[in-house]
């Protein structure tokens, strides 16, 4: 938080461009082909993306699910930054859209991590409920296990004095 409000003119998001932004070719390549694109600015901004794979590493995330792929810059920016194995499950409802996507996990080599659903994004949370819920809770999991690892004689095994 700060006591004043910045604007994000030109300048300043020039600023923010120049130094701190990674795109590699390859996603500079996804953008300049979806910019042919008449609904082009429905993708997200390569620092947004930049950060969207910087929550991704922080949090340690192994499964995600996005809705809304579109062309695949955002799949991209988390696939490379999950903890594998891992997945993340891609909803959309454009073949279209989602083929140049396709196209581009495989050159970023995220094929075997990102997962389509060519259905409404609903449908999808709905008919896979228990799947869903089950990946998303392995970091949990992980968690537990490791904190009811060193279990010792004495201690029943959720609770232990080691
Ligand atoms: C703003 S774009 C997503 C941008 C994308 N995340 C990126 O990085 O470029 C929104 C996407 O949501 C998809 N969409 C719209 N309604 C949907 C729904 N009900 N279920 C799944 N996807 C939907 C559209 O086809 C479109 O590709």
């Amino acid at each position: 938080m700060t006591n004043r409000t910045i604007q994000m003119n030109d300048t300043l998001y020039q600023y923010l461009l120049n130094t701190s932004s990674r795109e590699s070719p390859l996603l500079a390549q996804l953008r300049d082909e979806t910019a042919k694109d008449p609904m082009a600015r429905m993708q997200i901004g390569h620092e947004q993306g930049q950060f969207m794979g910087l929550l991704s590493k922080l949090m340690g995330a192994r499964n995600i699910i996005e809705v809304g792929t579109f062309t695949g810059y955002s799949s991209i920016c988390m696939a490379q930054n999950i903890i594998r194995p891992g997945s993340v499950i891609c909803c959309d409802v454009s073949k279209e859209w989602t083929d140049i996507a396709q196209k581009y996990w495989r050159e970023a080599g995220v094929a075997d991590v990102c997962e389509l659903h060519l259905a409404p994004a609903l449908d999808t949370l709905r008919e896979k409920p228990a799947v869903l819920i089950w990946r998303l809770s392995m970091p949990i999991k992980k968690i537990m296990m490791v904190i009811m690892k060193p279990v010792c004689a004495c201690c029943a095994p959720a609770v232990c004095c080691s």
